[in-house]
This record gives structure tokens, C-alpha cells and sequence, in this order.
């Protein structure tokens, strides 16, 4: 059993990461979801609680540790940390170390030998615009894998590059990564 630390972002596929939790779950995993405050606009922290067992966080300020740092003592105690979806806003601040949220925070203490996965969700312009890009590479110079995007048809009705990779292949990459 291992467990996994998954930060989910603000877009259309949050849906997808709940199936992730709850496959992941199944297969005996503890899962520690935490939510930022506008992915928490699109899918609720009670929605992931449910799929895990375990309580699901979005606000810093309402720790679940008796010392108040869900921060380090998540980060210390996860396996693998996997952001998913990871909207371009995430990948922006996750690029720039911004700590500004309990997401920014855990992901700054998680320890630099375990596994970081992004799993990106985005429109294809966005994905392909040169600021995404260049967090991009700035996020795999400090280790982070990522998974997918796919090519494929997006949220919002466009078709390209951006479209969030399925439950199935997420937790594979995850397996993969847990196995390494
Ligand atoms: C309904 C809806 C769906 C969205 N889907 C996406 C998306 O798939 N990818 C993305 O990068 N931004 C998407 N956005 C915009 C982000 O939610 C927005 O940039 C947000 O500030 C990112 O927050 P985060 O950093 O907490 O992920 C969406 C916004 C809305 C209202």
C-alpha cells in the first residue's frame, strides 16, 4: 500500500480525477486528495472524501493536523505526489514555486527523491501557447513527470493537443511510478 498525494486543479476534466481517486483507492492505495479553491468551485472536497475515506482538504486555514502544517506532514508522509488535473493556472504557479495555497505549499515540501506527476488539462491554444511551454520545461528540470496531455477532443469543443489523459492511463503512469 502506498500513498499518493493527489493536488487537483481547476478545470473541466476534475470529474476524470475523482475516477482516478477512486480506481486508485480500489487497488488499496491511501489517497489524500487536496483541492484548490476554485477546483473546489467545480468539484466538491466532499465528492473526493467520499471516493477515499479520507477527508479531502481545499483550505489551509482548516487544518486536519493537531499542528496546523497539513503541509509538511502531508508532503512528509506521501509517496508520490500527483497533480491532476493540472490547469494551466497550476502549472504557472507549480513552475514558479508559489506557495500561496495549501496545494503550492505541500508541493514546495514534498521531498525532491519521490515521484511528482502533472497530468495537464487544458484547450489546445493554451497548451501550446509559449508561456505554458516554458513552464513546462521548467516543471521537468525539477523533476516533475507528466502524463499526457492527449490529442484529442477538449471540453471546450475544440480538438488538438491538451485533452486530459483517461483514469486508466493516469493510473498506470502512477503504478509505473510507485514501481520504479
Ligand atoms: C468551467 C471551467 C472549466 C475550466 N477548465 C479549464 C481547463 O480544463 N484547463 C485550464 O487550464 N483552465 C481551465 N479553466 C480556467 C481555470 O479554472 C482558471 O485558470 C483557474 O484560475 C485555475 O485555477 P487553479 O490554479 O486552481 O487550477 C476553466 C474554468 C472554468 C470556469
Amino acid at each position: 500500500m502506498s500513498r499518493v498525494l493527489i493536488g487537483v486543479g481547476a478545470s473541466a476534466a476534475c470529474f476524470k480525477a475523482v475516477a482516478v481517486c477512486s480506481a486508485l483507492t480500489k487497488a488499496g492505495h491511501e489517497v489524500q486528495a487536496v483541492l484548490t479553491r476554485h477546483a473546489a468551485k467545480l468539484v466538491t472536497p466532499l465528492q473526493f472524501s467520499a471516493v477515499t475515506g479520507v477527508k479531502a482538504l481545499c483550505d489551509e486555514w482548516e487544518p486536519a493536523n493537531p499542528s496546523g502544517m497539513d503541509h509538511i506532514s502531508f508532503a512528509r508522509a506521501a509517496d508520490l505526489l500527483l497533480v491532476c488535473p493540472a490547469s494551466a493556472g497550476l502549472l504557472g504557479s507549480l513552475a514558479h514555486g508559489l506557495a500561496g495555497d495549501l496545494l503550492g505549499s505541500l508541493a514546495l515540501a514534498f521531498g525532491a527523491g519521490k515521484p511528482r506527476l502533472l497530468v495537464p488539462a487544458m484547450n489546445p491554444t493554451m497548451w501550446e501557447h509559449p508561456a505554458v511551454r516554458r513552464n513546462v520545461e521548467t516543471l521537468r528540470g525539477d523533476g516533475w513527470s507528466l502524463v499526457g496531455p492527449e490529442d484529442g477532443a477538449t471540453a471546450c469543443g475544440e480538438s488538438g493537443p491538451g485533452r486530459m489523459s483517461e483514469p486508466e492511463t493516469v493510473c498506470a503512469a502512477v503504478r509505473a511510478a510507485l514501481a520504479r
